[in-house]
């Protein structure tokens, strides 16, 4: 065999997790490979099994490859994020509001300064960083109303092999003027990016109007025009975060049913569309999410973290209705999808709900990946996926390599990766093969 045909090949030696469906407690579902060997050609997967049985394999494939010693730490799928706000990386940690004063009072000063094209693509460099380091390899992301936010986000996404999906915010009311579009001016310029960006590489376009009350029923009509005719395009909003806002809601739209009949008339919903929060919904509201297919991105940190309230997962489930696991950073008070799942553990306690380790981490990989209807790509080790993982390593953090030490069953480890992990436990994050 040519050098040149092996130089497509790595791999790597590692405990290697992933999920070939929706987990069990009993570990139906979970695919773990103790001592196990990961094998990549050109940024896909191309074969993943025992170590012992796929080193021989390998040196038939291509004698030539050395294979990356990652013993004694874990593989997994990349993270990915259902719900997060690249400009609000300014905004992170912000004291004391809730929802509509943390909107008004943080939130839109810090997204009036994308609409200079350098600074956006500055933060966006800045992100995307930070969101590799800490595990996450695909994210649904809000930019801001400037078109040149999301360039600067879908051109630094490219320039590092990242699959992320992303849209310009909608705003026609209800925001300072510099941060307003119009219903025609925010259709069109989605409709450029749209055509610019939609499946341009791993890139994706998502429909972004910002929440009801900061939309015209006609800009709302033209988010959903913009669904129907770009088939494979996705819709972001939040939906039922707080009372405030709900309140806020039925004044603004007081002709429909409730806040999800809002979005439901204009066309808005789907199985691409993901809606933010859904802390305080009605019977009917949990109905219309499962019969139309609809997401919900469950924010635990940002919850918590602006008040907003306790999701009920459980009802989610007993409903049928799609959850994915989001950050929502800024209100989001960390980046690392492993501090979701710890708060997403806790929150689901005061519900009645333990979220159970396997279910978390199916969650981050292919659950998230089938939220966003990308299991065909990410979200496990199938062959022929893109080769997007993270290496953790428990011996980043003391007491973890201290509790792991006393732990024997995978699912206790991988408890103790959730409830005391952070980013300090991605040693190495790769996207489509290339270390970032
Ligand atoms: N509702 C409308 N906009 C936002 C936002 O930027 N963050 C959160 N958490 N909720 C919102
Ligand atoms: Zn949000």
């Amino acid at each position: 065999m040519s050098n040149t045909m092996d130089s497509g090949l790595q791999a790597y030696r590692a405990s290697i997790l992933h999920f070939t469906g929706e987990p069990t407690a009993r570990g139906e579902g979970v695919e773990f490979f103790e001592d196990g060997l990961l094998v990549v050609e050109n940024g896909r997967i191309k074969a993943l099994d025992h170590a012992q049985i796929l080193l021989p394999k390998l040196s038939e494939w291509s004698p030539s490859t050395a294979v990356v010693d990652l013993t004694g730490q874990f593989i997994l799928p990349g993270f990915i994020d259902s719900h997060i706000h690249f400009p609000q990386l300014d905004i992170i940690g912000s004291y004391g509001e809730q929802l509509l004063d943390w909107l008004n009072n943080y939130t839109f000063p810090a997204e009036l300064r994308f609409a200079n094209a350098d600074y956006a693509a500055q933060v966006a460099a800045r992100f995307l960083t930070e969101l590799l380091s800490a595990g996450t390899t695909t994210a649904m992301v809000y930019c801001t109303v400037h078109s040149e936010s999301v360039e600067a986000f879908f051109s630094e996404s490219q320039s590092r092999g990242t699959g992320m999906l992303a849209g310009k915010v909608l705003m026609d009311r209800n925001a300072p003027p510099a941060l307003t579009d119009s219903a025609i001016s925010g259709y069109e310029q989605s409709q450029a990016l749209i055509d610019r960006w939609h499946n341009n590489g791993r890139q994706k376009y998502v429909v972004t109007p910002r929440f009801a009350p900061t939309s015209t029923a006609a800009q709302l009509q033209a988010a959903g025009k913009l669904l129907r005719e770009n088939s494979g395009v996705y819709m972001q909003t939040h939906l039922s975060e707080n009372l405030a806002e709900i309140e806020w809601v039925k004044s603004l739209f007081p002709e429909r049913k409730h806040y999800l009949d809002v979005y439901e008339h204009y066309g808005l919903v789907g199985e691409t569309c993901v809606f933010g929060h859904g802390i305080h919904l009605s019977e009917d509201e949990w109905q219309r999410l499962a019969a139309t297919g609809s997401g919900i991105a469950f924010c635990p940190t940002s919850n918590l973290f602006l008040g907003s309230g306790l999701f009920d997962l459980a009802t989610a489930k007993a409903h049928g209705v799609s959850v994915s696991l989001a950050t929502d950073v800024g209100a989001g008070t960390n980046l690392c999808q492993l501090v979701s799942l710890n708060e997403a553990y806790k929150v689901s306690q005061l519900r009645g709900y333990p979220l159970h380790p396997y279910e978390g981490f199916y969650w981050l990989t292919l659950g998230n990946a089938k939220a966003l209807q990308l299991e065909s790509e990410i979200g496990n080790f199938a062959a022929g996926k893109y080769a997007d993982f993270v290496v953790l390593d428990g011996s980043q953090i003391p007491v973890v390599d201290y509790r792991l030490s006393l732990c024997n069953e995978l699912w206790e480890k991988l408890f103790l990766f959730m409830t005391l992990g952070d980013d300090r436990l991605i040693a190495q994050t790769y996207v489509a093969g290339q270390r970032c």
